[in-house]
């Protein structure tokens, strides 16, 4: 396939359109009588499991993918992707988040330059300094030891460390690691989040960590200067400097805000703000509230997918499999969205990290080289975790006629019965037949009627440690990239997001002039002038 051409021209495509028909006529519960099928339709590393025996294909359906992704070239962009290739090419840059976590003597290159030593050296600062920092050799203007973190950020540069923060709730050993430790964030510039941030917390005792990519996104500064107030307020301008430290890739601007360049810690262009999690965005922040040795054990785990990924099978592959069903569900069988359901409330943060991670990075609608693409991309993911989403959206799921796929993950023992039983009761839902012979009501059958056939797939995880987080994390960031490479779009920029930074930037403008100069609100539609006209109105100041 010419690097040009889009993937909906190929004839593997093609045969996949043509397998529709024969899918759609033939229902999960008969798909599911097939006990070979089953069997052949899962795959397993370290003990992960993944089972996609309740997905819409049978294995004619998968051979066709994996041809699918013989024309996509999926091998050769992954090669590019690990080679650190600038993959990127619409920012003109390599993704090599992968290098965040490989091994200390590992040989990954962008700009012909080894960056491994580069991660490491990062990593080592924040060994050292979260050492020093947990020990209580860290003290804050007054000389007390700090034991509270406020982490300052937005986008990729908080949901993923909120994700694994909140995921560590069920290792012991972090738990342990944790006592008497508090590890906050602070996202949004609603004031009220800013409130909740800091409440019952003594600056004295208390230090903010800014994590920005850029260092100039508005809301992450305009809370880091809040924070920044709140210190000095309390406890005098010289105590920034033992109370803040900063994450960045631009050190510059750390300097300029104040912070000591000291105690900020870099990274790099080629790590995407969603894919950050792993580099001193997360490490840092989870370092100072657990200690760098868990922290290490999430990044193995993550890197232990890194390389199941780059040197499996396609066939065995765990994030292959799953991006492949993904665009068989999405381009093929047309299903919109996908709910992520983990059966484990440590989980809770994982739907809306994936969020972000599956949606900034393939909600596209032109190919890599900027053709318009004829085919969906990207779904809507969400998700909550079981059993609570049971008691909210799952109704929807079994009976609206806008497909849904599932996902369940899960690790707890007290959960496993609903988690077993949903997924049956997508694919086989009940028929009118079974609703009779049970005697139920004439007027409830309707009600009680469920099509079933709502494919799902089971990853099944071994317990929930640091380092299962970090193989999940991985998984998920695998397989999100799966999908942009067979679809042939960049999964790694995210212009869409910049419009609206861009827009915010001038009706801030706007009302810094309205406030400060009394000018009046101009450049927008009728619309929006007479709605910043009612918000002046309303908050003066
Ligand atoms: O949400 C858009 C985005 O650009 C993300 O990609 C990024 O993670 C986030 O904003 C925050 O950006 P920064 O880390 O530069 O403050």
């Amino acid at each position: 396939m010419a690097s040009s051409a889009l993937i909906c021209d190929t004839e593997q495509w093609k045969a996949l359109q043509a397998h529709v028909g024969a899918i759609q006529k033939t229902h999960l519960r008969d798909l599911m009588a097939d006990a070979d099928r089953c069997k052949a339709m899962t795959a397993e590393f370290e003990g992960i499991f993944l089972d996609y025996s309740r997905q819409q294909a049978t294995r004619e359906t998968i051979e066709k993918l994996l041809k699918l992704a013989e024309a996509a070239k999926l091998k050769e962009k992954i090669e590019k992707m690990f080679k650190g290739e600038k993959i990127n090419s619409t920012e003109n840059r390599s993704v090599l988040h992968v290098a965040l976590r490989a091994p200390r003597d590992a040989v990954i290159n962008s700009d012909g330059v080894n960056v491994v030593p580069e991660v490491w050296s990062v990593k080592d600062k924040i060994k050292q300094f979260s050492e020093t920092f947990r020990s209580g050799s860290w003290v804050g203007a007054t000389g007390k030891a700090l034991t509270n973190v406020v982490s300052v950020g937005i986008g990729g540069s908080f949901l993923g460390p909120l994700f694994v923060h909140t995921a560590l709730q069920t290792d012991p050993e972090a738990a342990e690691c944790a006592k008497g430790r508090q590890l906050r964030f602070l996202a949004n510039v609603d004031p009220v989040d800013v409130a909740r941030s800091i409440k019952d917390l003594d600056p004295e005792t208390t230090l903010v960590v800014v994590v920005s990519k850029t260092f100039t996104t508005a809301e992450t500064m305009l809370n880091a200067r809040t924070l920044k107030e709140w210190i000095i307020s309390s406890l005098g301008p010289q105590a920034v400097s033992k109370h803040m430290i900063a994450v960045s890739t631009n050190l510059k601007l750390v300097k300029e805000f104040g912070i000591d360049p000291n105690n900020a810690f870099a990274f790099w262009d080629w790590v995407g703000g969603r894919y950050s999690v792993c580099s001193a965005v997360g490490v840092l922040p989870l370092s100072l509230q657990y200690g760098f040795p868990i922290v290490q054990k999430f990044l193995e785990g993550a890197s232990s997918i890194d390389n199941h990924f780059h040197s499996s099978s396609f066939d065995k592959n765990i994030p292959v499999l799953l991006g492949l069903l993904s665009v068989w569900n999405v381009s093929f069988l047309g299903y919109p969205a996908r709910a992520i359901l983990p059966y484990s409330q440590a989980l809770e943060k994982l739907a809306p990290h994936i969020q972000q991670l599956s949606m900034e990075s393939n909600g596209k609608g032109v190919s890599i080289d900027g053709v318009q693409l004829p085919f969906e991309t990207g779904e809507i993911d969400f998700g909550e975790p079981g059993t609570n989403g049971q008691h909210s959206f799952y109704q929807l799921i079994h009976q609206q006629p806008v497909y849904l796929k599932g996902e369940t993950v899960s690790n707890h023992d007290e959960l496993m019965s609903n988690f077993f039983a949903q997924p049956d009761a997508l694919a086989y839902g009940k028929t009118p037949e079974q609703l009779h012979s049970e005697k139920v009501p004439e007027h409830l059958i309707p009600h009680k009627t469920f099509k079933g056939n709502r494919p799902s797939l089971s990853l099944l995880l071994p317990q929930l440690s640091a380092y299962e987080i970090g193989q999940l994390l991985s998984i998920y960031e695998h397989r999100i990239a799966v999908q942009g490479f067979i679809w042939g779009i960049n999964s790694f920029d995210q212009w869409g997001v910049e419009l609206g930074k861009s827009l915010a930037s001038q009706v801030r403008k706007q009302l810094h002039g309205s406030r400060m100069e009394g000018k009046p609100v101009e450049g927008f539609n009728h619309s929006t002038s007479s709605l910043l006209a009612r918000y002046l109105a309303v908050q003066p100041s």
